[in-house]
């Protein structure tokens, strides 16, 4: 968005006409960054308008160190505003590498681009444009009550900060949510000038101490240090900030010990607070940004952990699509509502990265076993947006660095090597996971079920699993599912495997179920959702509650229904070995019987298979220990687990930890780690990857072999999930849905031919990616002097030229 925004404020600009939206006064609350910029570029776009900007705090006052800001966010400083532009560009530190500082180890990756500068002297700059445009900066003022101001003037702008009195003032209408995190932080500056942004994570009996640095000027570093919540008081920090220090002051105590735990990263060097004392990050998030003519900026609307990136670049970024905005609005109404839905997803989709990012942070200790190399590449993919791709285009060789380290033969992407699971050899590390076809009209695999799995088969993954097949009639979750209880279903099955077989040498497995209280619906419809059947069949579930209001309730299993489900299982699992499937997978998540007795929020028994966890593991372990004394010993049996409800009281990480730990003993090969779907009422937060953490924590907890599974759908992700050792493999549902044969091609687009894509030979003819449509444009030479190539590092500060 903002090359945009900046584009249409700048065209603006050299208009100098008003928008027919103009608000004619506008008051500002807070003359931050986000406060002043808009000041200014609504004044360029306006020069007629009245601006007040009030501000609590004096001109000179002096908070904060460094902000730091992207390739991205400059270009659109540099189209609206050229004077700001050029007078934060003359003073900004700029480099391009990562340091990793971790197990005494540093690790670099080139390629980034960074630039910073004082946050005051960035406030100073935008004071001075403020001032030349004849904006009226109140210093020293608090704003008056918003509801006058709002009487008062055309348009609020509230950029009072995180802690936005504004937004309290009409919570009802913006609805905030401030999510308080689990670390806390402390905001320094060092006289250290680090030579490029520098994460530190430094082990001691306590914790980890993790630092997130980046150099500012020639002379300072902002120097943030973040521990987690527990490390922080067995450390002791509790007693030192005991004492809360005046406003303005610093928690000196904490500050020193700081400097003792991290002298060695010092140099002889300084901790520099400045109001600085122990904090917790907040999330701000609201779900409405106006409220009438008040409309909310910078902090004040939202904020993104400092781990990804400064919340100035949003509050400049909102600046700037509000002026624009108001630019192009025929009125003031309009243009908060345009302001708001171009801001929101972008907002939105930094804080997703954000949020992954200091999860990350919050669960450190979860990846101090890994190696330098592994380490480094795990901090630096964390956010999920910076991938194996991403950074193997600005740094190859640390990239090839951390493929050597892990053991990956040269040249061969992480998806394409090969994994043993039992005795099983999968070629690569991609799963189509179960993918029901709901095709069946006899409870025998459809014709279609046949031609999907085929199709699968032939596109190139490591391991294709059949959909969800029912040990029973009763465990059938709609009726279009086919089951595996019958000599003819087993026949069909044996065929099937036999057709696919016959095409193709990639193994398949097969996932078996009881729907429990999830059954007898109709098939999904386009909202992914099945009715229930009219005329279904009894349910079984743990405890007699329906899936939703209107759903029927199930029948609590009894100890007897119990035993005849253990036997189902171990019954369908003889006959899949015996069609010939190479793996098994059985169904202990979405809220399907077995997953409804391991969720607390849905087994509320008190017999033997309720109450606490080992208890609610009964019937999974009777379950997964008679398969597996039927299911042959070498041919690998997968567990899938719900590892989270998504719904408060559900099961927590430790229990999804304890779950796996038990389902190992009890000979599991492999997690299949997906989510939710346990109850009707969950909230999700999709969005890129978003189960991959459990898998992740699931597989450093127990060693066990974990799939990654949930919006995983390009390569580059599923690459980064494996070489971070996220997961041991990546299931890919929908997008191998959108294209069958997503393994092959990605082995075409990443220039991959070995052994771990094997193209079916009638079909090598296609085996290399077909030329583009523009693939005979051939364009010209049009620079009469070449730029050399931006070099992949470069410190900070540049050293002194040198003679020529
Ligand atoms: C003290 C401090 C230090 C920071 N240090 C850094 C740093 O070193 N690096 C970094 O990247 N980010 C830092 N941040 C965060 C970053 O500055 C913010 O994400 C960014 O400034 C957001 O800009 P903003 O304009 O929305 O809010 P802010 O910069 O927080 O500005 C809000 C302004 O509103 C004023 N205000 C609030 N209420 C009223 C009122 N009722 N009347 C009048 N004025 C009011 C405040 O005094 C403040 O000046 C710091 C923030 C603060 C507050
Ligand atoms: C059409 C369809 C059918 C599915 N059928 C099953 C199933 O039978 N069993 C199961 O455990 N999950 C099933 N799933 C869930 C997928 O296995 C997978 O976990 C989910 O789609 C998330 O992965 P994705 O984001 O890559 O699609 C199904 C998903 C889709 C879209």
């Amino acid at each position: 968005m903002t090359a945009g925004a900046g584009a249409r404020a700048a065209t603006a600009a050299t208009e100098g006409a008003p928008g027919p939206a103009t608000a004619r006064r506008i008051a500002v609350i807070g003359a931050g960054p986000g406060g002043l910029y808009f000041a200014a570029l609504a004044k360029q776009l306006a020069p007629h308008r009245e601006i007040t900007v009030f501000e609590r705090d004096g001109r000179e006052d002096a908070f904060g160190f460094g902000v730091v800001f992207s390739d991205e966010t400059l270009d659109g400083i540099a189209q609206a505003d050229p004077e700001v532009f050029a007078a934060i560009s003359a003073e900004f530190a700029r480099w391009s590498d990562i340091d990793v500082r971790y197990a005494g180890r540093v690790r670099t990756c080139g390629g980034h681009g960074f630039a910073a500068l004082d946050r005051n002297r960035l406030r100073a700059i935008l004071q001075q444009r403020c001032e030349r445009l004849a904006v009226d900066v109140r210093y020293r003022t608090p704003a008056p009550p918003v509801g006058r101001l709002a009487a008062d003037y055309d348009l609020v702008v509230a950029a009072d900060g995180i802690h936005s009195a504004t937004r309290a003032a009409y919570a009802d209408t913006f609805r905030p949510d401030l999510d308080e995190r689990h670390c806390r932080y402390i905001w320094l500056a060092t006289d250290k000038v680090f030579e490029a942004f520098t994460f530190i994570v430094e082990r001691f009996d306590f914790g980890a101490l993790q630092v997130h640095a980046y150099p500012y000027s020639t002379t300072r570093s902002t120097f943030i240090v973040e521990i987690a919540e527990a490390a922080w008081r067995r450390a002791g920090f509790d007693a030192l900030a005991a004492t809360e220090p005046a406003r303005g002051e610093s928690d000196e105590a904490s500050v020193r010990r700081c400097a003792e735990l991290l002298a060695g990263h010092l140099d002889g060097h300084r901790l520099i607070p400045n109001a600085s004392r122990w904090i917790r990050f907040t999330t701000v998030r609201n779900a409405r940004w106006r409220h009438r003519n008040v409309v909310l900026l910078g902090d004040a609307a939202h904020s993104a952990h400092f781990s990804i990136g400064s919340g100035t670049k949003l509050a400049l970024e909102d600046a700037l699509a509000l002026a624009a905005s108001l630019r192009e609005q025929p009125s003031v109404d309009e243009a908060l509502a345009a302001y708001e839905a171009e801001r929101r997803p972008v907002v939105e989709s930094t804080q997703r990265a954000a949020q992954a990012s200091l999860e990350w942070f919050e669960t450190l200790e979860r990846r101090t076993g890994q190696d330098a190399d592994r380490f480094a590449f795990n901090l630096l993919t964390r956010s999920r947006r910076v991938t194996y791709g991403s950074l193997r285009a600005r740094d190859p060789a640390f990239v090839d660095a951390v493929d050597t380290a892990a053991g990956g033969p040269p040249g061969v992407p992480p998806m394409f090597r090969p994994l043993k699971l039992g005795t099983l050899e999968l070629a690569n590390r991609i799963v189509v996971p179960p993918l029901a076809t709901f095709t069946s009209a006899d409870t025998l695999p459809s014709g279609f079920d046949r031609a999907q799995l085929t199709a699968h088969a032939l596109g190139g993954a490591g391991l294709v699993l059949a959909g969800m097949t029912a040990v029973s009639p009763e465990g059938r979750a709609t009726d279009r599912c086919p089951g595996l209880w019958s000599d003819r279903q087993e026949s069909a099955w044996r065929e099937l495997v036999d057709t696919v077989r016959a095409v193709s040498p990639t193994p398949l497995g097969l996932q078996l179920t009881h729907a429990g209280r999830r059954g007898a619906t109709a098939a999904p419809g386009p909202d992914g959702i099945g009715r229930p059947l009219a005329d279904g069949w009894p349910l079984l579930a743990a405890s007699p509650l329906p899936w939703d209001p209107g759903s029927p309730p199930p029948h609590a299993a009894s100890a007897a229904q119990l035993a005849a489900v253990v036997d189902d299982f171990a019954a369908a699992a003889e006959r899949a070995a015996r069609a010939g499937f190479d793996a098994l997978e059985l169904q202990f998540g979405h809220g399907h019987l077995v997953s409804g007795f391991l969720s607390p929020l849905t087994n509320h028994r008190t017999d033997r298979y309720g109450g606490p966890l080992a208890h609610r593991l009964c019937l999974p372990l009777e379950v997964l220990a008679a398969v597996r004394t039927a299911w042959p010993a070498g041919r690998p049996l997968l567990v899938r687990i719900s590892a989270c409800d998504w719904a408060p009281g559900g099961t927590t990480e430790p229990e999804a930890v304890a779950i796996c730990r038990a389902l190992a003993d009890g000979g599991a090969d492999a997690v299949d780690v997906s989510t939710g779907e346990v109850v009707a009422h969950q909230r999700p937060p999709y969005g890129r990857g978003y189960q991959t953490p459990f898998a992740e924590l699931i597989r450093a907890a127990t060693g066990l072999p974990t799939i990654a599974v949930g919006a995983i759908s390009g390569h580059d992700d599923a690459n980064s999930v494996l070489l971070a050792e996220r997961a041991d493999l990546v299931a890919v549902g929908r997008a191998q849905l959108y294209d069958p044969l997503w393994t092959l091609h990605a082995a075409a687009e990443q220039g991959y031919t070995g052994p771990g894509a094997r193209w079916p030979g009638p079909w090598s003819a296609g085996s290399r990616r077909p030329p583009g449509p523009n693939a005979d444009r051939v364009a010209p030479r049009l620079h009469l002097r070449r730029e050399p190539p931006a070099p992949v590092h470069r410190r900070w500060p540049p050293p002194p030229p040198g003679p020529r």
